[in-house]
């Protein structure tokens, strides 16, 4: 396992996926003075969140055994960081990328991934990430020998990146000392594949999911399992824990996270020091202390609005 170097030299940007480093919370965690909590910072990958794990890894899988070849198109749905992923990926690789995601995600998201060269398909916002889903299945079964669909949502290459990569470096940095991990869901694949290891690891590890309170909420990337396709990787035995989070804790954590830790994160990335902040004040008040993990899987800037003058090139 190759630790953090700061100052490594690299061959190609693709090789800057992972080692991510953790960073201790103890601010925002100030309630459980026993326990420690990490967050780990997957918004250093290049291409600024936690996606570019399994994005790299399906595409490495599928050129492999052949699924991916030089002629077809990668095409996928993407609330918009594993299309950042993808198109970074496909630019550094040469090959076309396509993605097709509900037309109200973030200004920032559509021109992130343009600046890649990626072509945009916009599905029926009110069908959220669903409606996106539908949408390339419908295009893909249309013109199968055309495009590589990756189908993050059923591809094991995407909790397989996880178990061999973010659950491997939090062992490496942590060992026996971590006690809990605690994440979001989405596609399911960080939950997953980090629990599969972590669940190996000896003394086993407790896993917590969280998951949005609410159906209709504002916590980008997480989805709400009752009220949404579940994904075919998703296994609902793993998690030993799921714990409810509401949109404005998770919104409030993020602010809070930023004045009193310097880290700006996203929504989603709140809702999980949320969860972790809840599991440790429990564990403190049961007296167990313990060491709690969770990730960061992208900073808050990727949620800015746009602003107006961005419009206006006058001179
Ligand atoms: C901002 C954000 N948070 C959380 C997640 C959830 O990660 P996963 O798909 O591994 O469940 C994603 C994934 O799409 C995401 O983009």
């Amino acid at each position: 396992m190759t630790r953090l170097v700061r100052s490594r030299r690299l061959g190609s940007i693709l090789d800057a996926i992972g080692n991510t480093p953790l960073v201790r919370m103890e601010k925002v965690a100030l309630s459980a003075p026993s326990v420690e909590v990490y967050v780990k910072l997957e918004f250093c990958n290049p291409g600024g969140s936690v996606k570019d794990r399994p994005a790299y890894r399906m595409v490495k899988d599928a050129i492999a055994d052949g699924r991916l070849t030089s002629d077809k198109i990668l095409i996928d749905s993407t609330s918009g960081n594993t299309g950042v992923a993808y198109s970074l990926i496909g630019a550094a690789m040469g090959f076309r990328v396509q993605l097709v995601m509900p037309k109200n995600v973030t200004k920032a998201r559509k021109d992130i991934t343009q600046a890649f060269g990626t072509e945009l398909i916009f599905s029926d916002p009110m069908e959220g990430s669903d409606g996106a889903i539908r949408l390339v299945r419908k295009i893909v079964e249309e013109n199968p020998d055309k495009y590589f669909y990756p189908d993050q949502y059923s591809n094991p290459s995407n909790p397989l990146a996880h178990y061999h990569g973010t659950a491997a470096e939090i062992i490496d940095a942590l060992g026996d000392r971590i006690t809990h991990f605690v994440t979001g869901l989405g596609t399911s694949g960080t939950m997953m594949g980090t629990t599969r290891r972590l669940h190996e690891h000896t003394p086993r590890v407790t896993c917590v999911a969280v998951e949005p309170a609410e159906a209709l909420h504002g916590l980008e990337g997480q989805k709400h399992m009752a009220s949404s396709i579940v994904p075919p990787i998703y296994d609902a035995t793993l998690p030993d824990e799921i714990l409810p989070i509401g949109t404005e804790d998770g919104w409030d954590m993020s602010d809070k996270v930023a004045e009193l830790e310097g880290l700006h994160i996203g929504h989603s990335t709140g809702a999980n020091i949320a969860g972790a902040v809840k599991i440790a004040e429990r564990l403190h008040r049961e007296g167990r202390g313990g060491c709690v993990v969770t990730i960061a899987c992208d900073r808050g800037d990727r949620y800015f609005a746009p602003q107006k003058w961005e419009r206006r090139y006058s001179w």
